[in-house]
Parts: structure tokens; sequence; C-alpha cells
């Protein structure tokens, strides 16, 4: 099995001295794990998240960023202008962003391209509503997300993509999909790579789980085999909790 990515989401969380304390709390409580620790921070914390993870084992995300290189669009971020800043991943197709900001696949797609043009690492979202999945269109809705999302990316793009499943139910509900739902969706997710790609690129490629994983279930969902790794929201405001989830799984 590979080492697992760990990212947490701060979403629209952390003033500038409460992500300074956080992250002050967090490198010695991570610094002898074997996976990647990610942390994505608001767009105003990420000076200090980049300035105060240099020389830890900590990488800086962003959560979104636009798809043109610069021009008229008041209140966007280039990738560039992330990049320059010093992060190193993005997390594009948030359902968060999909809900209430009108991301489409192709949006997300145009994202993508352009995060990955800018040499930025992105962790691309994707997953089914609780209407969805009771419908018996879980399958469905995954497939398209992925053919349309990832339409135009490259196969060995994919070695800079990390796939992020969260099912929409499971975010901030407290509601966790359970290791076999996770590890399900999740090996859905790799079938559909394998057949617009190939198998050792669906292999490679890094699907993580996210929808309420925490301390308390991180192991188990970490332990399942196509599981490569989690989007935290809630649990990576709390350096323990965080660090709880980055330490949980050992190869
Ligand atoms: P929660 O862990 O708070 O459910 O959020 C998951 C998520 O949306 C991470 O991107």
């Amino acid at each position: 099995m590979k080492n697992k990515i760990i990212a947490g989401n701060w979403k629209m969380n952390k003033l500038q001295s409460q992500a300074k304390q956080l992250i002050e709390e967090l490198k010695p409580l991570v610094k002898d794990t074997e996976n990647t620790v990610i942390i994505c921070v608001p767009y105003t914390d990420l000076a200090t998240a980049v300035e105060l993870t240099a020389g830890s084992n900590i990488y800086v995300g962003a959560q979104n960023c636009h798809w043109k290189e610069s021009g008229a669009y008041t209140g966007e971020i280039a990738p560039s202008m992330l990049k320059e800043a010093g992060v190193e991943y993005v997390i594009i197709g948030h359902s968060e962003r999909r809900t209430y900001f009108g991301e489409t696949d192709a949006t997300v797609l145009a994202r993508t391209t352009a995060a990955l043009e800018a040499g930025l690492k992105p962790i691309v979202c994707i997953g089914e509503t609780l209407e969805e999945r009771n419908s018996g269109k879980m399958e469905e809705v995954l497939e398209r997300q992925i053919r349309k999302g990832f339409e135009t990316i490259q196969k060995q793009q994919l070695a800079d993509i990390v796939v992020a499943y969260e099912p929409v139910w499971a975010i901030g509900t407290g509601v966790t999909a359970t290791d076999q739902q996770a590890q399900d969706a999740i090996a859905f997710c790799r079938s559909v790579f394998a057949e617009m790609y190939d198998k050792q690129t669906a292999d490679q490629l890094y699907i993580q789980y996210g929808g309420s994983m925490n301390d308390s279930n991180a192991e188990s969902l970490l332990g399942m085999p196509d599981i490569d790794g989690g989007l935290i929201g809630g649990a990576s405001l709390v350096a323990q909790k965080f660090a709880a989830v980055v330490n949980a799984y050992k190869k």
C-alpha cells in the first residue's frame, strides 16, 4: 500500500492569530509521520502558513483558484499568485463550491488545468448527494464528474493530482460513510479512471475519502485498500485531532 495523503480543509475558519497557534501546535505532533500532510487554509492565512511551515513536513494548500492567469475577474485569485506565494496544493470543485458558487464539471476542469499549468497540485473533489445515492444514481454521478472533470487531463498529469471522494451527505454532518461504503465508492472511481487511462495509472492515482473523518474513524477508513488518504474538515481545526488522523496510519 502507498503512504497516505492527509489534507486539512479549514474552509472559512481561522483568523491569522488562530492559524498561527494551530500550526505551531500541529508541527511537533506530525513531524514523524511518513504520510503527506497538507493544510488548505483561507487566502488570508496563506502567507502565515507558508512562513510557519517552512522547513517542516507540512505542505500548504489553497481552497480554490481561477482558470485565468490574470485580468478583470474581481475577487478571484490566479494559480500563479498561489504558486508565487509558496502554495503547493489547491482544492478544486469542493461540493460547497458546487452547491453555493455554481461550480460545474466544466469549471472544475478549467481550474484543474490552470492549476497544473502553474505548477500547483490540484485536490479535485467529487461526490454524490444523499438523494443521488438513495435513488441509485451514485455511480452515474461519480462517473459523470470524473469523465467530464478530467476530460482533457493527460495521463502523465494524474501523477500531480489528488482526487477526493467526498459524499455530500457525510460532509459536516457527523455521518461518516462506513469503511465499506467509502471503499466501494473509491474502488468504483478507480475503475472509471482505469477505463479512461489504464489500470496502472489508476492504481497509482491517490484517491482520498472525505466526510466527517476524524480521530476515531480514521484508522479503519485508512486501512481500506483503495482509500489513499483523507480530506478533513472539522477535525482539521484542532491540532490534536488532525494529528491523530495523520498518525492513524503507518505502512
Ligand atoms: P468534515 O470533515 O467537516 O465533514 O468536512 C469534510 C470536507 O468537506 C473536507 O473537504
